[in-house]
């Protein structure tokens, strides 16, 4: 995959935008891609556009239940429209490329609230599909969870189809490496590509992400001038409480078995609360340490459950915006090392895919897999009765 840096523009559309807000709330990110005849994805460009810090607290306002929710979260709802369609606009203007280049925008939306366990289960992504639409004059495919969840399953994660046809190294033989695909967002995901189809593919949420670190930082330092620990610093500062990583780790969620999915209504501030409610004399760095140990162990701990032979070949691509944070990577790399003899820990960046970019490439996919009707879920991975093309469209 390569950056083209003079795109084409013709009479007939060839482009295929992905558009991503992650539970981070740190913003919009965007992909343009192209697929050729025999469905090989090129990617061309990028662009991302911060929230405010206006914007991220609407959005974060709404990950657990409180006054007058429907009429914020629906005002939201039509304010990210817009603030993903300006995202696009621009885009296009920057890349001298017009609306009718474009043959859709797969937009995942930014979600609010996720409760895949409830007695009628439910999934809300904000950002109006019609009104993006409206306002690019592009085709939009979104609500791409919905159809999986109307089928039984989790509607997350989406992305292990799309994982699938780009990193599986999966063999007849026993040659093969078995491949993870980590990706760091405020929630922790990884699909799981097995080296032999003896073992089925599998992919769900490991736990929190950046989620808890980024909350953490945040009421500790209000004044920072980015929104999360940068490199991990001030975790470095601290030390991990052996004490406090049992608590967390005793955690239901962490015991359950998968296809499993998480959101930010649960691994929120008042979880760690919470947790911290007899561990008011340990430093606010020793919870940050903790909390980035969490993480990595969770991480871990789902990769040996699927791939328990420490003598086997096995690849762990990390993507998403922890991937740039170094402590956490390092504490990855302490925990595999205990378990594994042959282990490669690597970026996407190394598949030549950003791994910033990855999410918003995959919505992307899944736009053209709507139009292509290729099955773009996997009941393996979501619990869902059968398999499915997700996504709805919405015409300008
Ligand atoms: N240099 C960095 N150091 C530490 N953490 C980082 C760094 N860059 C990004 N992050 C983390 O990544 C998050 C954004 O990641 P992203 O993949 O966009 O998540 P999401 O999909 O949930 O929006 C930030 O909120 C922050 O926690
Ligand atoms: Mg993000």
């Amino acid at each position: 995959m390569k950056i083209n840096t003079k795109l084409s523009t013709s009479n007939a559309p060839t482009y295929y935008i992905g558009l991503m807000s992650g539970t981070s709330a740190d913003g919009i990110d965007l992909a343009l891609v192209s697929f050729d005849q025999n469905n090989l994805l090129k990617h061309h460009a990028s662009y991302y556009q911060a929230y405010s810090n206006e914007t991220a607290e609407k959005i974060q306002s709404l990950y657990n239940p409180t006054n007058n929710e429907i009429d914020r979260a629906f005002a939201l709802d039509v304010e990210l429209a817009k603030l993903f369609a300006a995202a696009v606009n621009n885009f296009l203007i920057q890349q001298q490329l017009n609306y009718s280049d474009i043959i859709a925008i797969g937009n995942h939306g930014q979600t609010i609230r996720h409760r895949p366990l409830i007695t009628h289960p439910f999934t809300l992504q904000i950002g109006c599909n019609q009104t993006l639409a409206t306002l690019t004059n592009i085709r939009v495919i979104g609500q791409f969870r919905r159809k999986d969840m109307a089928l039984g399953g989790q509607g997350a994660p989406l992305v292990p189809a799309f994982h699938q046809t780009i990193f599986s190294e999966r063999q007849s033989s026993d040659n093969g490496a078995d491949v993870f695909v980590v990706n760091i967002g405020g929630i922790a995901n990884l699909t799981f590509l097995p080296a032999t189809d003896k073992q089925e593919v599998c992919g769900y949420d490991s736990g929190p992400g950046n989620a808890l670190m980024d909350d953490w930082f945040s009421l500790h330092n209000p004044h920072s001038k980015t929104k999360y620990d940068e490199n991990g610093n001030w975790a470095r500062k601290g030390q991990i409480n052996a004490e406090l990583l049992t608590l967390f780790l005793s955690d239901n969620y962490f015991q359950l078995p998968h296809p499993k999915s998480t959101g930010r209504e649960y691994f929120h501030l008042s979880w760690l609360k919470r947790q911290l409610t007899n561990f008011t004399h340990i430093s606010n760095e020793d919870v940050q340490a903790t909390l980035t140990a969490l993480t990595a162990i969770t991480i871990v701990d789902a990769i040996k459950q699927h791939s328990p032979n420490n003598e086997a070949s096995t690849k762990i691509y990390l993507c998403g915006g922890g991937a740039h944070n170094k402590i956490l990577k390092d504490t990855i790399d302490k925990q595999l090392v205990l378990h594994y003899k042959n282990y490669k820990l690597l970026l996407t960046n190394q598949k030549d895919i950003d791994g910033d970019q990855l999410e918003a490439i995959a919505f992307a996919w899944l736009a053209f897999a709507y139009d292509k009707k290729l099955l773009s879920s996997m009941s393996t991975v979501t619990g869902a009765s059968k398999c499915c093309t997700l996504g709805n469209e919405y015409l300008p």
